[in-house]
């Protein structure tokens, strides 16, 4: 993975992450991804008071490629103020892994610059899905 893509995705995260409505975790999320046809799409968590409504990051910019019509994500990272780099929780893992394939790169990343950077199948070896190949 290019470090311009690397550095231009965690530009994007962080930028929304200043956006993060987090005012009952205090945890401020920002992710960006980059879809194969090079767009980056970005989101930040929104939580609730009713805790289960919040929406994460990812979900977020998830939402947003598929807003702008696009299906499939290259690369994604996720950047968060904590002592070290930021992976997905388990949830966004499997919501990540609709749009990815096992290759894809998704970079956890901290406000200090720590990046780590991890395939899909590494965070969720054997993935459930149902139909991969058509992407509907
Ligand atoms: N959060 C994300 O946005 N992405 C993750 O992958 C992990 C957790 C958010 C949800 C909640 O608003 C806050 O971080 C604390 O869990």
């Amino acid at each position: 993975m290019d470090d311009s893509v690397i550095g231009a995705l965690f530009d994007a995260a962080t930028k929304v992450r200043a956006h993060a409505y987090a005012p009952y975790s205090r945890f401020k999320v920002g992710a960006a991804l980059i879809c194969e046809d090079g767009r980056i799409f970005a989101g930040c968590n929104v939580e609730n008071a009713a805790f289960p409504s919040g929406t994460c990051a990812e979900q977020g910019a998830i939402a947003a490629m598929i807003a702008g019509g696009a299906r499939q994500i290259a690369a994604i990272a996720i950047v968060g103020d904590a002592p070290t780099p930021v992976a997905p929780c388990g949830a966004c893992r499997q919501r990540i892994s609709e749009f990815a394939h096992s290759g894809t790169r998704i970079i956890a990343g901290n406000h200090a610059g720590l990046r780590q950077i991890f395939t899909m199948d590494e965070l969720l070896p054997q993935a459930f899905s149902l139909r991969k190949d058509t992407m509907a």
